[in-house]
């Protein structure tokens, strides 16, 4: 694709991210229910346990709850940034461990039709927050809408849980053709959640990443496998996110190590992307 092209020219004559920019990460799945958010909120106290400095944007508009999993209360959401000029500084909210945080709120206008006045605060907020993270994850909704697409499309890295039942392995599936088919060069990560045994979900990894590999012509990394472990139903119903909840839970310790490679994996992959997720989304609004 020439997007791609254009991309990787870009990358060769310009090497000027600086390396104290945030990464901004899309979670995504193709079916709801998966685990999307508490995997987004139980990987970013991880991080922030490595000393990251971390900040969750949920981006499931008008269905938003990554605050009631962690039984606080959003006063402020994305939706005052575009609509009220609201700084990053007033509507980012603070949960457990100092994990910051932008709720998701409702009723936001299609990024096509806001007025140029209210994306160009957005963009010039967005290039604020870069600097002041490590890493800042968009908790995504469901399958794909719009607006979602070009938020994924802009991110550095998408990471897509799916769970190891047939439906969810197929939407997950539909969902990385749907992505690599806009962007070849998008890195896709990819959990296995729920997996009923540790041999059974790396295999079920395993050849989920085989099938992406055939048919999409891209090749998807394996992050790592969550157990299904009824300590996150408990934790959910406390609204306390699973590595507080229990840090010895299967679910807290396979959060762990996920974090930990991950960390170790992202140091040896070379060549990120050098043009900003704020270029990249311009780009894809307005052409
Ligand atoms: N590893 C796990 N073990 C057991 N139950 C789990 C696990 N992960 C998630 N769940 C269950 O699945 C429910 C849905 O999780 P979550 O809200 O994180 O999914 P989601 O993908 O964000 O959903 P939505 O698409 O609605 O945003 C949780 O409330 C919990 O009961
Ligand atoms: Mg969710």
């Amino acid at each position: 694709m020439i997007y791609d092209q254009a991309e990787g020219l870009r990358r060769k004559l310009d090497n000027n991210r600086t390396p104290n920019q945030a990464k901004t990460i899309s979670v995504i799945s193709g079916k709801g229910g998966v685990g999307k958010s508490n995997f987004v909120l139980n990987f970013s106290l991880q991080l922030i346990n490595t000393q990251k400095k971390v900040l969750v944007i949920d981006l499931d508009m008008g269905m938003g709850n990554i605050d009631i999993l962690m039984g606080v209360h959003a006063e402020k959401s994305i939706i005052n940034l575009f609509e009220d000029h609201l700084s990053v500084h007033e509507i980012i909210e603070t949960g457990p461990n100092g994990l910051s945080y932008i709720a998701a709120g409702s009723g936001l206008n299609h990024l096509f039709n806001m007025r140029e006045t209210d994306r160009s605060f957005f963009y010039d907020q967005y290039r604020e927050l870069v600097q002041m993270y490590d890493y800042i994850i968009f908790d995504m909704g469901a399958g794909v809408t719009e607006d979602g697409l070009f938020f994924i499309l802009a991110s550095d890295e998408c990471i897509v849980i799916t769970t190891p039942e047939p439906t969810a392995i197929t939407d997950a599936y539909g969902m990385i053709k749907h992505v690599v088919n806009m962007q070849r060069s998008m890195p896709i990560y990819v959990i296995m959640n729920r997996s009923l045994g540790y041999q059974e979900g790396q295999k079920s990894l395993r050849r989920f990443n085989d099938v992406v590999s055939k048919f999409l012509h891209v090749q998807s990394r394996s992050m790592g496998i969550i157990p299904d472990d009824k300590t996150v139903t408990q934790a959910v119903i406390k609204q306390v996110p699973y590595v507080l909840f229990n840090h010895r839970s299967k679910a807290a310790k396979a959060i762990k190590e996920i974090t930990n490679n991950y960390l170790k994996d992202s140091k040896e992959i070379h060549g990120q992307s050098s043009i900003t997720f704020i270029e990249k989304l311009k780009r894809l609004i307005e052409g």
